[in-house]
């Protein structure tokens, strides 16, 4: 072969291999990310847990056919059937080495493939030394509204099902009113002897190692922040009701210089809306409402994105990654993850800008 058309053949090459495989020396936001074995990354609306020097990232696993539920047609939301937890492992935050499905979809029960299993959060208990495994399980419907808790003693699992509730039953928040607590046509009053709903969740373990559960509540118009028993495993009945009437989704909280933050969507199915933001110097509140960090062209939007979590990069204690997903919502496998810098104004404003690339360095 012609020296010329060889490199012709090699540029043409890797212009075709460049489009499906980003330079993995940087992140890339919005393209496919493939692991370690050349395979796009399955880990959607995950979070991520450091353990002893690695990043194992959870996740949902979406795969096969996106279709409309059985049930609840006319509310127009796509789904495919639940396969189960994907957890992928890494020193350096770029190269994933999947390490397979760690809570695998079982028929007839809580994890069958009709059912729903999102936004699996992993916490690692200290005391106890287990790794516990959070999630949203529900009915295809939507209506059970409980949180999954599964357990393992590595984190690459197998995780091990401890079953599926509402949290906080026959508990009153810490911040009702008498008045509230009369009011018979509140979601939370109905709630109260089988539990509080809870659908976009996450957990978050401050560093007195209490830990907290943060849900999407009462239908979803109220956030209720739980705190856990010691082992991680359930609520204790200790819980506040938050941003009230809101309807804060796909929470992500994470603490900075001793503040609680937390940033979130607002709750518009798979499409985007304007992330949110808040701070407060308790867990249990006041918050107060910071607004839209996500900032410039697509803002309104998150870039095209819904947050999942915020992650704080380890022995940097000033540094957080703004983990979202760009769902695709009629085809849900090929949802692609968004993650960005999160950079704080003097005031202490977090602020998220595009990019699309940046290298973690
Ligand atoms: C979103 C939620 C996702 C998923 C989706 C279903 O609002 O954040 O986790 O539940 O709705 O349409």
């Amino acid at each position: 072969m012609k020296p010329i058309l060889f490199l012709l053949g090699l540029g043409v090459l890797t212009f075709a291999l460049g489009k499906e495989t980003p330079d993995l020396a940087e992140i890339h936001p919005g393209e496919i990310w493939p692991d370690t074995e050349g395979k796009p990354i399955n880990a959607h609306g995950g979070g991520i847990l450091f353990h002893e020097g690695t990043y194992y990232w959870y996740g949902e696993i979406k795969e096969g056919k996106t279709y409309l539920p059985e049930v609840n047609k006319s509310w127009g939301g796509t789904r495919v059937d639940v396969v189960g937890v994907s957890c992928y492992s890494s020193t350096d935050l770029l190269h994933w080495k999947n390490c397979g499905n760690v809570l695998p979809a079982v028929p007839s029960s809580d994890l069958d493939p009709k059912k729903v299993l999102e936004r699996p959060k992993c916490i690692y208990n200290a005391k106890t030394k287990k790794f516990v495994l959070w999630f949203h399980s529900d009915s295809m419907d939507y209506a059970a509204a409980s949180c999954g808790v599964a357990v393992s003693d590595q984190p690459t699992g197998p995780f091990i099902y401890q079953g599926s509730s509402r949290p906080n039953a026959n508990n009153w928040p810490i911040n009702i009113t008498d008045e509230e607590k009369k009011a018979a046509n509140s979601q939370l009053v109905k709630d109260f002897p089988i539990g509080q709903m809870a659908r976009d969740m996450t957990v978050f373990v401050d560093d007195d190692q209490k830990a907290y559960l943060f849900a999407a509540s009462e239908a979803n118009p109220t956030m209720q922040i739980s705190e856990l028993t010691d082992d991680y495993l359930k609520t204790t009945g200790k819980y506040a009701r938050v941003f009230q009437g809101r309807s804060m989704e796909a929470p992500a909280v994470f603490k900075r210089k001793g503040k609680y933050y937390l940033i979130a969507s607002g709750c518009t199915a798979w499409a985007p809306n304007a992330a949110r933001s808040a701070v407060a110097d308790s867990i249990w509140g006041p918050w107060k409402e910071l607004g839209n960090p996500c900032q410039g062209e697509t803002s309104e939007i998150s870039f095209n994105s819904q947050v999942t979590y915020a992650l704080p990069i380890s022995g940097q204690p000033d540094t957080f990654i703004f983990m979202a997903d760009r769902w695709i919502k009629d085809d849900l496998a090929d949802s692609r993850y968004i993650w960005l810098p999160i950079k704080f104004t003097n005031k202490g404003q977090p602020e998220i800008r595009w990019q699309d690339s940046w290298s973690i360095d």
